[in-house]
């Protein structure tokens, strides 16, 4: 069945045409240059961006398919969590389309489609669901941290998440006490390629405690403190990139200890990640290393499904509609809260 579906929760613009586990089209419009003068997602202005976009973004995706709208069999979107006004646009641009052309709709946690992405490979991209096995999933990225007990037969289970700042944002706001351009996370880690992850200790915050929460605040609170006691260190350029090594590092450690740990508790023998901080090259090495010291398969989603994407929405959709056979209401809100433990009915 081709389903065009829709990714609108925060900052990137997508639509993509998904077929029997097969990306056919991909396309995303990032808004990041727009939102880089405020130094983070304005929300009203993404909204504005997103009714903007989502129509020419919507034709290049179906063009690119080789197919009509009146060939699709369903309709999806991202239906929460994410930004009101930005769900909005996407949530209703799809609930109007399957409408029109009296399809069955479907609306997906933003965070569940994340965490099939690392099982989409290959030229071209399509789901490898034959293959799949109950695994630890790392959902790393800007808006959120989570580790998520994934069952074979899909069934979730949120095992942690973080208590404050996600990681992709200790990544951005330490950046931008460096003076770094938003989003700094892909600058610290060029930077950090040249540089001593030693150099500096920064502290590794809830790596030795016994749950699967995360914290990344008092990190972000002890490179302020450091900067106002080195004022000069980001004028140097070696030791710019030490530091931005080190704050890697101290990031890094605590995903990759906490995942592991997650992962040996559960008794599964595969590890998966996604979300935007999973580009991370320090990250993907230290998790492939940390797998293979423990016999754990890993399954990294590919840079440019890492990010957020509709086709990741997509294949999701698919599989509902195949395992449940029914689809969401036409009439169905936005869920900007929505919990991944929660059922929709309660969100
Ligand atoms: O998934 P994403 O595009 O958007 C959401 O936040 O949902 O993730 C963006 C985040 C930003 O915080 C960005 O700094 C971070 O991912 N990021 C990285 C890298 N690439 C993107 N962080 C560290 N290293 C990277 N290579
Ligand atoms: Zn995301």
């Amino acid at each position: 069945m081709p389903l065009l579906a829709f990714e609108t929760s925060c900052d990137e613009t997508s639509a993509a045409v998904v077929h029997q586990n097969r990306i056919l089209s991909n396309v995303v419009s990032s808004q990041i240059r727009l939102h880089a003068q405020y130094g983070g997602v304005v929300p009203e202005l993404a909204a504005r961006e997103h009714l903007r976009n989502l129509l020419p973004v919507a034709r290049t995706a179906l063009e690119r398919a080789g197919i009509g709208a009146h060939a699709l069999e369903a309709i999806s979107a991202t239906q929460g969590p994410g930004l009101p006004s930005a769900l909005m646009v996407g949530l209703k641009a799809a609930q109007a389309l399957a409408f029109r052309l009296r399809r069955p709709f479907v609306g997906i946690h933003h965070h569940e489609a994340h965490l099939y992405s690392p099982w989409i490979n290959g030229d071209p991209p399509a789901a490898d669901f034959e293959n799949f096995q109950a695994n630890v999933s790392l959902i790393v990225s800007g808006g959120h941290t989570m580790l998520v007990h994934v069952a074979k037969d899909f069934r979730l289970r949120l095992l942690g998440s973080t208590l404050d700042d996600a990681a992709g944002e200790c990544f951005d706001k330490v950046g931008k006490l460096m003076g770094l351009p938003y989003p700094a996370g892909p600058s610290i880690d060029r930077l950090a390629e040249g540089g001593d992850p030693k150099a500096f200790d920064f502290p590794r915050p809830l790596l030795q405690e016994p749950d699967h929460n995360f914290s990344f605040s008092g990190l972000k609170t002890s490179v302020r403190y450091f900067l106002r006691d080195h004022p000069d260190l980001t004028g140097d350029r070696h030791k710019l990139r030490d530091l931005c090594a080190s704050v890697q590092a101290a990031i890094v450690d605590v995903l990759v200890g906490k995942t592991i740990r997650a992962a040996c508790q559960a008794a599964v023998r595969c590890v998966t990640a996604s979300g935007g901080v999973a580009c991370n090259r320090s990250l993907r090495v230290q998790l492939a290393q940390a797998c293979k010291d423990q016999n754990f398969c890993l399954r990294l989603a590919e840079p440019s499904l890492c990010t957020d994407n509709a086709a990741m929405i997509g294949i999701l959709a698919e599989q509902k509609l195949k395992r449940r056979s029914h689809a969401t209401s036409l009439d169905s809100d936005i869920l900007p809260g929505w919990r991944l433990d929660q059922p929709v009915h309660s969100a």
